[in-house]
């Protein structure tokens, strides 16, 4: 019922030209891949060059971040403006931005909020850290920042949740496709209570965190994961063809 989903992190890899070449190195292979939808996400320098190159085919485009403001005196940032017509998806909330680049849940709100507006669809990232998830406070952390980063949000058309622990974001040292599964499913109760249980059953729910093409079929077997947001994994074209292929099968034979 919900369309799988796997997007690809590049972070701050690549350059214009070895992302030029990294798509064209994966574009066949992806387009011959139906029933899922698939995102990667360059560094801003590089989205009207892909952007070029994708133009028609299945894939489609994601930014890592933006700021809230559509224009200003905001040195060096990018706005929902310019990335609206260049790309569908925006990454926000990573928790790479939460913990080296400040932005609290007060700043995250005010991103989606203008993503949703310039009809860009994010991909809002929640998760805990190591000594948040053996405090056994998990839940408590996601319940927090859902809530806050969602405030006033009445309508998450177009809204994709990407669980991502922490201590799993390039670790090597993924969550087990189990505890990936029911922390996703509390989110979605909590989607449920925000929203209604008719949002909650169609928000696709991602998990991330050391996802390659050795663990995916774990994840996307679960019955609440409905896909990955991948990082390390995707900078590598056989193995993010791998992540899509398998996601493609398990979802497909169901
Ligand atoms: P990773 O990163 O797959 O390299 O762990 C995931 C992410 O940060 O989104």
């Amino acid at each position: 019922m919900r369309l799988p989903l796997i997007a690809g992190n590049w972070k701050m890899h690549t350059t214009v030209t070895e992302a030029v070449a990294l798509v064209k190195s994966m574009q066949e292979r992806l387009d011959e891949i139906n029933g899922v939808e698939k995102v990667v996400c360059p560094p801003f320098i590089s989205l009207t060059a892909v952007a070029e190159l994708v133009k028609d085919s299945s894939i489609e485009l994601g930014a890592q971040n933006m700021h809230s403001e559509d224009k200003g005196a905001y040195t060096g940032e990018v706005s929902p403006l310019m990335l609206s017509g260049l790309c569908q998806f925006v990454i926000l909330g990573h928790s790479e931005r939460r913990e080296h680049f400040g932005e609290s849940d007060v700043m995250i709100n005010k991103k989606v909020q203008a993503a949703l507006k310039a009809g860009l669809k994010p991909i809002l990232c929640v998760g805990e850290r190591l000594e948040e998830n053996e405090a056994g406070m998990t839940i408590e952390v996601i319940s927090r920042q859902i809530q806050a980063d969602l405030q006033g949000i009445t309508s998450a058309g177009g809204l994709v949740i990407a669980y991502e622990p922490v201590w799993a974001i390039g670790t090597g040292r993924a969550a087990s496709g189990e505890q990936a599964n029911d922390t996703i499913g509390i989110i979605r109760k909590l989607i449920a209570e925000i929203y209604s249980d008719e949002v909650a059953q169609e928000l696709r729910i991602l998990y991330g965190g050391s996802v390659s093409s050795a663990n995916i079929a774990e994840f996307i077997s679960q019955p609440e994961i409905d896909g990955a947001l991948v990082g390390g994994a995707s900078l590598r074209a056989e193995e993010f063809l791998s992540i899509v292929e398998q996601t493609a099968r398990i979802k497909g034979s169901r």
